[in-house]
């Protein structure tokens, strides 16, 4: 009888777990595949990582690199140091990395240069904002991965016209939505806004925590300013990224928010929790990359404030739009008064994505 085929799934931070979860589990539903999860650390806090692992039925990692906080060559350094020992050592058949944080491609350079062949879920989305440290995370990741599984046409055009073989791409759709639906009826019995004293369809969410939108007084004050103006309209609930806690504190601006009677802050919150609040919500206000693709999903409007988005699918077929910290408060009155696209589903966010996946690679393997 042959070994079985030992995959890694690398997971780093909070919005990794939610892409490797449905894939953890197709995985592990197949006789030929024996898939291990290595979490490097980045997230560590309770509320940031054991919290969602729970959630999504994941087991405890078969590795903890335990790399946490640090500055951006410090961390995709000690996990390229730490993940190459266990490389070498388990010597796995595949590598999956996803999304774009610094271990995605920290661990794909490991795995590149050991000859392991390395997928990468989440594929060919690019800002064109190079100042984003993501974007060159997304870059470097796909330009050595074996494997590119995109989630919609954009990221197939991208990658084609940065000159990648089209036998490289596949488009298996967006992983996140497996997530939710895994995860529906648990969302959907864990009545948030009760919880909140909130009333359903009658509040907004918030989530920030963008380096360009939080690392500086000058441009957080503003974004807080109109989130306070915001908040006399109707209630929003904000749970406060550990980036952006220190933030607020450091720049004097936490009273602000805590002395405004309309706005909730909260600790973040787990997985099942935090979609119970989006699909109940009014509207979301973000600058996070999967809220952009949730809200799409479940068709509630969203305002992402940010100057671009390497989702564009969200703004062209969905209910996103980029809106300037200034415009914000006429967004909010616009969604409050019903001027607002509800949008379609893009093609492939289906929950389905994980066996499209599994497909994929057992063809590879095969081929
Ligand atoms: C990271 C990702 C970003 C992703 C985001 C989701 C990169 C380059 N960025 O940004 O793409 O959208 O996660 O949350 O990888 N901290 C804690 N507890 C934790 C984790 C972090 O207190 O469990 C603190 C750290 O000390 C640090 C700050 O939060 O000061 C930021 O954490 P870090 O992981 O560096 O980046 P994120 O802003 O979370």
């Amino acid at each position: 009888m042959s070994a079985k085929t030992v995959v890694h799934l690398i997971a780093a931070a909070r919005p990794n777990f939610m892409k490797v979860a449905p894939l953890y589990h197709a995985l592990a539903g197949e006789d030929w595949c024996a898939p291990q999860i290595i979490h490097t650390g980045q997230h560590y806090d309770p509320n940031m990582s054991d919290d969602f692992f729970r959630d999504l039925k994941m087991p405890r990692p078969h590795h903890h690199l335990g790399i946490g906080s640090g500055t951006h060559g410090e961390q995709t350094g000690s996990v390229m140091i730490a993940y190459e020992k266990i490389a070498l050592e388990d010597r796995p058949d595949w590598i999956v990395v996803v999304g774009d944080v610094n271990p995605t491609a920290a661990c794909s350079m490991v795995g590149t240069k050991l000859w392991i062949p390395v997928a990468h879920l989440e594929a060919g989305l690019r800002s064109r904002d190079r100042r984003m440290p993501e974007e060159i995370n997304r870059m470097v990741t796909d330009a050595i991965a074996d494997v590119l599984w995109t989630p919609s046409p954009d990221a197939d055009e991208n990658l084609r016209a940065e000159g990648v073989a089209q036998e490289r791409i596949t488009r298996v759709g967006n992983i996140m939505i497996d997530s939710y639906e895994l995860m529906r009826p648990a969302i959907e019995a864990d009545d948030a806004p009760a919880a909140m004293g909130l009333e359903v369809g009658a509040y907004g969410v918030i989530t920030l925590h963008r380096p360009s939108n939080v690392d500086t007084a000058d441009a957080l004050e503003p974004i807080v300013g109109q989130i306070v103006a915001a908040s006399e309209k109707l209630p929003l609930v904000f749970p406060v990224h550990p980036r952006t806690a220190k933030k607020l504190d450091e720049f004097g601006l936490k009273e602000r928010l805590e002395s405004a009677a309309g706005i909730h802050l909260i600790e973040p919150v787990n997985y099942i929790r935090f979609m119970s609040l989006v699909s109940n919500a009014r509207l979301a206000i973000t600058d996070s990359g999967g809220i952009q693709e949730e809200t799409t999903y479940l068709s509630i409007p969203c305002l992402t404030l940010r100057e671009n988005t390497e989702r564009p699918i969200t703004i062209e077929q969905g209910t996103n739009r980029l809106t300037r910290p200034a415009e914000l408060l006429d967004q909010v009155n616009r969604i409050l008064a019903g001027d607002w696209p509800t949008g379609q589903k893009p093609d492939l966010w289906d929950g389905k994505t994980a066996g499209r996946i599994v497909e994929d690679l057992k063809r590879r393997i095969a081929g």
